[in-house]
């Protein structure tokens, strides 16, 4: 079964005078449950294709079934409904409150779900709980590092349930060891909670925790391939 599937998509900006064709006649389809990394260089559209996959942005033209729903004819409203339902972000920015603990910041997203009030404090517990860090739960982020700030951004991706977990470059400001747990963390919640993972990086180390690869040039796919030696989501976190 297929969550994502695009066809013929393009997206092109139009700024004044100038138009940006920054994605053309992108077509590929992703399974429930799959690990895809996207790569490609700096301007090459991935951002794009990540915010029309994540239902921020809509293609200029081309077709997009999300969960066997054609998202090309949603309004605005019913797309953010969608979003907010089913779909989790981790940004490189962590864009998480400064003067909000742990807890209070992944309990954000539920408050735009309708997942019911009195559950809300059990899932934030569960989502920091499965990210590692049960014992930051009050901590403020001034008192985290920048690879637990980037745990609370997944376990704030991940506290409503949604199908997809979209992340763009999530480790790109981080130091290696803080991006390496992670992408252990991503890499789990791909194997053993079935999420599906779509994931923007420029690093092929990061790229090569997916089980696929799709690299754009110039808004096109230039190639799409299966991963051979998948590396491994580490048993304990390094520390
Ligand atoms: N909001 C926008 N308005 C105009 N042009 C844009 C906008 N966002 C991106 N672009 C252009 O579209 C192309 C693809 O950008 P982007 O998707 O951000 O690439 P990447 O994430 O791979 O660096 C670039 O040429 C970029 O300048
Ligand atoms: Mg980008």
């Amino acid at each position: 079964m297929n969550i994502i599937e695009v066809k013929n998509l393009k997206k092109v900006y139009h700024d004044g005078e100038t138009s940006t064709v920054a994605l053309d006649d992108v077509s590929f389809d992703v399974r429930k449950g799959e690990f895809l990394a996207i790569m490609g260089p700096s301007g090459s559209g991935k951002s794009t294709l990540l915010h029309l996959l994540g239902l921020l942005d809509v293609p200029t033209s081309g077709s997009y079934h999300f969960n066997g729903k054609n998202v090309t004819t949603f309004t605005p409203d019913e797309l953010a409904d969608l979003r907010n339902r089913e779909v989790g972000f981790i940004f490189q920015a962590f864009n998480l409150l400064p003067r909000t603990n742990v807890l209070e910041n992944v309990k954000l997203p539920l408050y735009y779900s309708n997942i019911p009030e009195h559950e809300w404090e059990k899932r934030a517990m569960e989502a920091v709980e499965s990210v590692g860090l049960a014992h930051r739960m009050h901590h403020k982020q001034a008192e985290l590092s920048g690879g637990e700030r980037q745990r609370v951004a997944i376990a704030r991706a991940l506290v409503t349930e949604p199908e997809v977990i979209f992340a763009d470059e999530p480790t790109g400001n981080l130091d290696s060891k803080s991006g390496k747990n992670v992408m252990a963390v991503i890499q789990h919640l791909n194997e053993e909670h079935g999420k599906t993972i779509v994931l923007i990086t420029h690093e092929t180390s990061t790229a090569e925790h997916a089980e696929r690869i799709i690299h754009l040039m110039d808004g096109v796919i230039e190639s799409d391939v299966r991963v051979k030696d998948r590396l491994t989501a580490e048993d304990e976190f390094v520390k």
